[in-house]
């Protein structure tokens, strides 16, 4: 456990084993005043570090200050909305390295706005920076982690409450890795469920309810899609549903939901074998969601949020779905089946047309790593977003642009919708050749969609987890990266 606490005091004197400070246009923030050779020393450490972002410089102050070491870290040319987060993941890792237990920031002076800002994302980028997914690892003697970090600066009721909450929303990041990078022989549908019920506990239990939907109730519902694509496995689907009330008892919904294929094979239209491990990631979509409801209940959000995650596992068996096959979907309308690898789209257009039914939410927001069409078009760093309504797409591009996980919106038009229309059937599970993947897969969720929800869809294929293209940044470690978790917390916190 990591304890983070604020503390107002002069660097200067704060006892600590390292005091961090952070390095913007040739000056550490906060380190001022200091023993004329130390000042030496750190003019010296900063003209040598440049100003590439997270590039990090040791002092050792030989018993002249409270600190025994100093550590500088670079925040880049210009601070952009990542900057923090960057540098304080190296102040993380930095310590995990070197084996500190106690570490000490200054949070650089500014207006009160900024100061919380910039604490934010601090926090941010320290927690998520300390990940590792060691559960499978046989355990580490005498690990010395870092478990005390105090930030200096103004004792103020504003920051110690930015604390707490950005420590539950990285918490809720950590959450979700913790969940998506399990191995598939571990993490069936029905493991997920336990997992979705393990959100109420003691504190939540009034705010918060589970359903969980079974193979022989899928099948009665007509949740066609679900039971489809979960019939090759003896693994049996589940329908996911954690319904959150944190506002007005009446008042609408918004509804995650968020695409867990426990295990991507392809089923008939096997996959070809190269990387066919990283298929365990097929159900980072759901985990986002669980991620999130996690938080909203701990953050006690005042909104009524429903997250809803169908989970199945794809496989090829005697008793998988065909291509050639013509099933009905949860909307009643028929889909012919060409590839049973494109899976992930039926049944997230059961869910999808479950929630407009079930709760004509205020709108609808789906995560799947639905196509590997998206990462052709945007590789490993930016997600692909789709929706039929401009709002939500104005409103999803101000949280990224602060949550700095990227998001690109694809067009779609008619002529893409009707690239899903079948001969046989009302529609097909695939567009036409390869020609715009991404798109032809939103297209079947849209026509989910009966009363023009608003709704809007990110492909995260690419960015689920890390992959060859992706960006090094030290707060999305390798393997699942909990994207969408953020994001939609900071959506979430708009909504009126
Ligand atoms: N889960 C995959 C998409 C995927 C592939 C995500 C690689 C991340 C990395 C999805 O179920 C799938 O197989 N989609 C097919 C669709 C095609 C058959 C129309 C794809 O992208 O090839
Ligand atoms: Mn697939
Ligand atoms: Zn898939």
């Amino acid at each position: 456990m990591l304890s983070i606490k604020l503390q107002d005091i002069t660097p200067k004197t704060k006892k600590t084993q390292v005091l961090c400070a952070f390095v913007t246009q040739n000056t550490a923030a906060g380190l001022d005043g200091l023993d004329p050779q130390i000042m030496q020393e750190i003019k010296q450490s900063i003209k040598e570090m440049g100003d590439t972002l997270g590039k990090t410089s040791v002092i050792t102050t030989l018993n002249k200050l409270g600190a025994k070491k100093i550590l500088l870290v670079g925040l880049g040319k210009k601070i952009t909305n990542d900057s923090f987060r960057f540098a304080a993941g190296k102040i993380a890792l930095y310590a995990k390295n070197v084996g500190v237990t106690e570490i000490s920031i200054i949070i650089p002076k500014g207006s009160s706005a900024k100061q919380l800002l910039h604490t934010s994302q601090i926090i941010e980028g320290l927690k998520m920076s300390l990940f590792s997914f060691d559960v499978y690892k046989e355990p580490k003697k005498d690990a010395r982690k870092l478990s005390d970090v105090t930030l200096l600066g103004p004792n103020t009721p504003q920051i110690n409450k930015i604390i707490t909450h950005s420590s539950k929303v990285s918490d809720a990041v950590t959450f979700t890795k913790e969940i998506a990078n399990l191995p598939p022989n571990d993490c069936p549908p029905a493991k997920l469920a336990d997992i979705a019920k393990s959100i109420i506990t003691a504190k939540t239990k009034n705010s918060i309810k589970c359903t969980i939907i079974s193979k022989n109730e899928l099948k009665t519902k007509g949740f066609g899609g679900i039971t489809a694509v979960g019939q090759g496995s003896k693994n049996e689907p589940k329908l996911i549903i954690l319904e959150y009330n944190g506002g007005k008892l009446q008042e609408k919904p918004v509804v995650i939901v968020g695409k867990a294929v426990t295990f991507d094979t392809g089923g008939i239209s096997i996959k070809p074998g190269a990387k066919m491990d990283e298929m365990k990631f097929d159900k980072c979509g759901g985990c986002t969601v669980l991620g999130i409801m996690k938080a909203v209940s701990e953050l006690k959000i005042p909104q009524n949020i429903v997250g809803v995650i169908p989970s199945v596992e794809n496989m090829p068996s005697s008793s998988s779905y065909r291509p050639g096959d013509i099933i009905k979907l949860y909307s009643k309308k028929t889909a012919e089946i060409l590839n049973t690898d494109a899976e992930g789209r039926l049944i997230l257009a059961d869910a999808i047309s479950y929630a407009e039914q079930k709760y004509t939410p205020k709108a609808i927001i789906d995560f799947a790593t639905l196509t590997g069409a998206c990462i052709i078009a945007l590789g490993n760093n930016v997600a692909g977003m789709v929706t039929n309504n401009a709002q939500l797409a104005y409103k999803f591009k101000e949280s990224s642009r602060n949550t700095s996980e990227e998001i690109w919106q694809l067009p779609l038009n008619d002529d893409y919708i009707d690239m899903i229309k079948s001969n046989i059937a009302d529609i097909k599970n695939m567009g036409i050749d390869k020609a715009a993947g991404t798109i032809a897969a939103a297209a079947f969720l849209h026509q989910a969609i009966k009363n023009q929800t608003p709704w809007i869809h990110f492909d995260i294929a690419g960015v689920a987890w890390t992959q060859s293209a992706t960006k090094y940044k030290p707060y999305n470690p390798k393997g699942a990266t909990g994207f969408g978790v953020r994001l939609v917390l900071d959506y979430i916190s708009k909504i009126k």
